[in-house]
């Protein structure tokens, strides 16, 4: 068995370690097969950790990789304590958890207790009643009318308990009762076998909806999907739990980052700050939906004077309180070109979207695939994806609309598009696996992948790597104070990060034709030095921006 030192990580674990860190999110199984059998896995992850060292990569977040019977792709655990048999072994992860260690790389899991798998040994035990399980679940006689937010009706019937258990997500991933108190001990627990091994911390699913209202009300009755989303979200005993929860990983220097559809930055400062404290970030969604109402499939065209909004509110509501999570992707969102971007320009605004948010306050989360401009996919027809939220989101919303405009919209929305695997090479299977990939591979894959772009000086990988390695040396990027300039302008998205006599100015163009800017006020004069662009053989002193250019500015105070 691999020798555990990852007791070891924990000394050199030091408050508000994660502030200086650049997590890169893995999504295993479409990272890298290492064993043939056309999944992702640990071997996979193991062969590729000096690549992520050389992006500058100092912290991994795995989506989850414990058992699950894959109903919503891992966040259907039925094993906490384990690891999926197609991604490896515990000991194969001890080895990935060293070696990363030992190349300065931090390891989160990803905590996923809001609901398990139906298939875990608590549910199959709570539906026959047996003891301490019985009351693990929620529930009832008859059900309410929340809907689920993946399919159909919130309430599953079960023959054998003869009663309706509560699942938010799908049919199978029943909700825990939390208000049990041993279900909070297991929590507490699961906590601590990770954290024995050696992990860092965790990315918390869904937890803001841990605690459901009492009496469980009804929601309202003509909105689907999150009619009841006041009845869950932020519920009354939620801080409470998570200040147990929050004591454990205190212990241990750990990160927690909460996740929680729809979190207000007002309701992210409850658990950020003050006696409710509970985490040290919160994933924002506000950013996300700048082309979209409420969920990607209910799409609009982008705007950025609203995606700038919702980066300016978190970055100065968090200001000197708290710390933001930044991100562009993960595996619930299509990809970040084909949204906020344009394939057309695929370099330039590729880059362009790096620059834009890596140099924010907070702790950049890269995820697979992003830092060399993967893309959608466009599947034939609804049968060919696999994702269960967006074919609940097919058969559920707009159905009276023409099929070709509900595929449209699986198109820019489906999360399978952030799950298509990682494109490495130009060769046979993208260099993903030797075997039969277990899903599809974009087919621009010949021109989008790694080999290609890791020598190319201009490519989008290497423009990551650049913009990574700026962040990291500068403590301006890192602690400096946040403004926004222009927040009406429909083409530029342009701040300020300044700390004492360093001023950074991060202008990038969103638009597709020649922008000219006007240089605001504390910059038009004094001395300016271009630190880096998005285009070769910038003349920083040209007003004139070409599609998506970004460019970053210093200037030193006299
Ligand atoms: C949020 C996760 O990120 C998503 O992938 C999952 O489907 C839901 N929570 C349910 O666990």
């Amino acid at each position: 068995m691999e020798e555990n030192q990852g007791r070891q990580g924990l000394k050199s674990r030091r408050k508000g370690w994660f502030k200086e860190t650049v997590f890169y999110q893995i999504w295993i199984r479409s990272f890298a097969d290492g064993n043939g059998d056309g999944i992702g896995d640990l071997y996979g992850v193991y062969d590729k950790l000096e690549y992520l060292h050389d992006l500058g990569i100092d912290g991994i977040w795995f989506s989850p990789i414990y058992p699950s019977p894959n109903a919503d792709f891992g966040y259907d655990i039925s094993d906490y304590r384990n690891i999926h048999p197609d991604y490896g072994t515990l000991e194969q992860f001890l080895k990935v958890l060293n070696k990363a260690h030992s190349l300065g790389i931090r390891v989160l899991m990803d905590l996923v207790v809001n609901h398990t798998s139906d298939e875990h040994m608590w549910f199959q035990m709570s539906r026959r009643r047996i003891a301490p399980y019985t009351d693990y679940y929620i529930w009832r006689d008859e059900p309410n009318n929340w809907d689920s937010l993946f399919e159909g009706k919130a309430w599953e019937y079960d023959e054998l308990r003869g009663q309706y258990y509560l699942h938010l997500f799908s049919k199978k991933q029943p909700d825990l009762n939390m208000d049990n108190p041993k279900v909070r001990q297991e929590v507490r627990e699961i906590m601590r076998f990770w954290l024995d091994m050696g992990v860092d911390g965790f990315r918390e699913d869904v937890i803001t909806f841990i605690s459901k209202r009492e009496g469980l009300p009804d929601g309202l009755p003509f909105v689907p999907a999150a009619n009841a989303i006041m009845h869950y979200k932020d519920g009354p005993h939620v801080h409470e739990y998570l200040r147990e929860f929050r004591r454990i990983a205190e212990e241990y220097n750990a990160v927690q980052i909460g996740e929680g559809p729809m979190t207000t930055v007002q309701s992210a400062m409850q658990y950020l700050t003050g006696d409710t404290k509970s985490m040290d970030m919160m994933i924002s969604f506000d950013h996300m939906l700048a082309d979209c109402i409420y969920t990607e499939y209910l799409h609009l065209p982008f705007s950025l004077v609203r995606f700038k909004r919702a980066v300016s509110r978190w970055q100065t509501t968090l200001a000197g309180k708290s710390w933001n999570v930044l991100y562009l992707e993960n595996h619930d969102h299509p990809r970040i070109i084909s949204r906020y971007g344009s394939e057309d320009y695929w370099r330039e605004s590729g880059t362009m979207l790096a620059m834009c948010y890596l140099f924010l306050q907070g702790t950049p989360f890269v995820y697979q695939g992003q830092e060399i401009g993967m893309t959608n996919i466009r599947l034939d027809s609804i049968a060919d994806y696999i994702d269960v939220q967006s074919k609940g989101n097919y058969e559920r919303l707009l159905t009276f609309e023409p099929e070709e405009k509900r595929l449209h919209r699986v198109h820019v929305s489906s999360r399978d598009s952030a799950r298509t695997p990682v494109q490495w090479t130009a060769g046979k299977n993208a260099g993903f696996t030797t075997g039969e990939p277990w899903f599809v591979i974009n087919p621009n894959y010949t021109h989008i992948n790694v080999a290609a772009e890791q020598d190319d000086p201009w490519s989008i990988l290497s423009f990551y790597k650049k913009c990574i390695a700026l962040r990291k040396r500068s403590k301006t990027l890192l602690y400096g104070s946040y403004r926004e300039f222009y927040p009406n302008d429909p083409h530029f998205y342009i701040y300020e990060r300044v700390h004492d006599k360093t001023r950074y100015l991060i202008v990038c163009s969103f638009s597709e034709h020649e922008q000219v800017l006007t240089m605001p006020e504390p910059y038009c004069s004094g001395k300016l030095q271009l630190v880096l662009a998005n285009y070769p053989g910038t003349n920083g002193a040209l007003p004139t921006f070409r599609p998506y250019e970004a460019r970053v500015y210093r200037m030193r105070k006299t």
